[in-house]
């Protein structure tokens, strides 16, 4: 996704090495923590200058951190819209405080688990904003019923051979009637969301379910309209 946004010339994406913007001839980017403590933090002065080599006026600054906030669908919807984004990855036990308190606008953690550095962090970031991006995948609609972008898992999907060893592909894929393969999927995905992720049935998306119940899911009343 990351070559093929950058290829449709939608995203342009610039690697900028922290060391390069160290001061010292051994390129020293991380040192003791003040008070003591185990692990090295890293300097803030590398850090700033990196980034302000690259900032622009329109310039969204992220650092990649385990405190930051949780990185999800409605997030990577959120940066899909920004113009330029700026990933700091961190490294070592983390980074100066200051760079947090007056050089970031935003800090996201990919999920409750500590990485040695944030670099694998801004790829997930990246490979799920950059396919929001209009223009970067063909299929439009394939993106809209994504599992999360509508706050549910996806339907399930088959594809050819209708009969594998035997073992069937739902009789509604394969009728032919678009209107009940809709009702089918969102049922199956309400169903889905249900079964493996209950906790992703917040209010949000009770509503969507109130919704299609009132719109005549499969075992609603169709309402006339
Ligand atoms: N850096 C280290 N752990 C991280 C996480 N969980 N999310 C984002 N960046 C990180």
């Amino acid at each position: 996704m990351m070559r093929i946004a950058q290829e449709k010339n939608l995203a342009e994406i610039v690697l900028v090495n922290l060391r390069d913007f160290a001061t010292d001839t051994y390129r020293t980017i991380d040192d003791y923590p003040f008070g003591g403590g185990a692990g090295m933090i890293m300097k803030p002065e590398p850090i700033f200058k990196a980034v302000e080599s690259v900032r622009q006026d329109n310039s969204h600054v992220i650092l990649l951190s385990p405190q930051g906030r949780q990185f999800n669908q409605d997030v990577a919807n959120e940066l899909a819209k920004k113009e330029h984004l700026i990933l700091i990855c961190g490294r070592y036990k983390g980074v100066d405080n200051r760079v947090n308190e007056h050089l970031v606008n935003d800090e996201i953690s990919i999920g409750d688990y500590v990485l040695s550095g944030g670099e694998a962090a801004a790829l997930v970031l990246l490979e799920s904003t950059l396919r929001l991006m209009e223009g970067a995948v063909t299929d439009k609609e394939s993106v809209e019923t994504d599992s999360f972008m509508q706050g549910l898992l996806d339907a399930p999907y088959y594809t050819r051979p209708a009969d594998f060893r035997g073992y069937k592909v739902p009789e509604v894929l394969i009728s032919g009637h678009h209107q009940k393969v809709k009702e089918w999927r969102q049922e199956q995905a309400l169903k889905l969301t249900k079964e493996k992720r209950p906790d992703l049935l917040k209010s949000k998306v009770k509503m969507k379910e109130i919704k299609f119940k009132e719109c005549g899911g499969r075992n609603g009343k169709r309402k006339k309209s």
